[in-house]
């Protein structure tokens, strides 16, 4: 139990990891907080540092959500579900509780790091990362979801909770534990709520497409 708990601790701490807030301040000089939409994830990274460094950002992002269930999986010898078979039928009950622990303790660490004073981004990139090592198949198709509305609308943000939408349906679909659902349903309301200011903007039109200059978030 001690151990489980040092995990969840440590995959908090890989989520709290500010890859954004690091790549502003090594690359240009600033507090990626106070620019764009305030956020330390890609989609600010990519407004503020361009393509390059968004892109990379997203990648190590989403790294540590991919390293944060590994972890599980690596210092409990348990085997991933890499194979369409679900998780629950060849493994102990409670794995699928402590990845799911570990997968909220990274989201939680991206978004409110204690690296930062508990504020950081909006966890997107580091859920898809645990979506893809719980369940890549999710993961994929969750991918998806988002890539589709950002080829019609050009706006992140939208994207990003279009799939934080889906992406309990598709636990669904896939057959996955029902705790891998709860997983989703809380995660995916935890991304929403984080993108409120974005949601406001969205309602009054003012959400920038990528390509799009922004004004400092209040
Ligand atoms: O990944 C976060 C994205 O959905 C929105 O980011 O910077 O436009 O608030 P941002």
């Amino acid at each position: 139990l001690t151990l489980c708990g040092v995990v969840v601790l440590l995959a908090y701490l890989l989520g709290s990891f500010p890859t954004g807030y690091i790549a502003a301040k090594l690359l240009k000089g600033i507090d990626i907080r106070e620019v764009g939409s305030g956020s330390t994830g890609a989609t600010n990274v990519l407004r503020t540092l361009g393509k390059g460094p968004g892109a990379f950002v997203l990648f190590a992002d989403c790294l540590k959500g991919v390293l944060a269930i590994n972890l599980v999986y690596v210092l409990f010898n348990l085997v991933p579900n890499y194979n369409f078979i679900p998780l629950n039928l060849d493994v102990q009950l409670w794995q699928p509780w402590l990845v799911t622990l570990v997968g909220l303790g990274a989201i939680l660490g991206h978004s409110k790091s204690i690296f930062l004073g508990f504020t950081g981004g909006k966890s997107v990139a580091t859920s898809l990362g645990i979506l893809l090592a719980m369940c890549w198949q999710v993961g994929l198709a969750t991918f998806g979801v988002f890539a589709v509305v950002f080829a019609i609308s050009r706006i992140v943000s939208l994207s990003s909770i279009s799939g934080a939408v889906a992406v309990s349906i598709l636990m669904v679909v896939f057959q996955q534990p029902l705790i891998y659902i709860l997983f989703t349903l809380a995660g995916g309301s935890y991304v929403i709520i984080r993108h409120r200011s974005n949601i406001e903007r969205l309602l009054a039109g003012t959400e920038p497409k990528i390509g799009q200059k922004v004004e400092t978030e209040s």
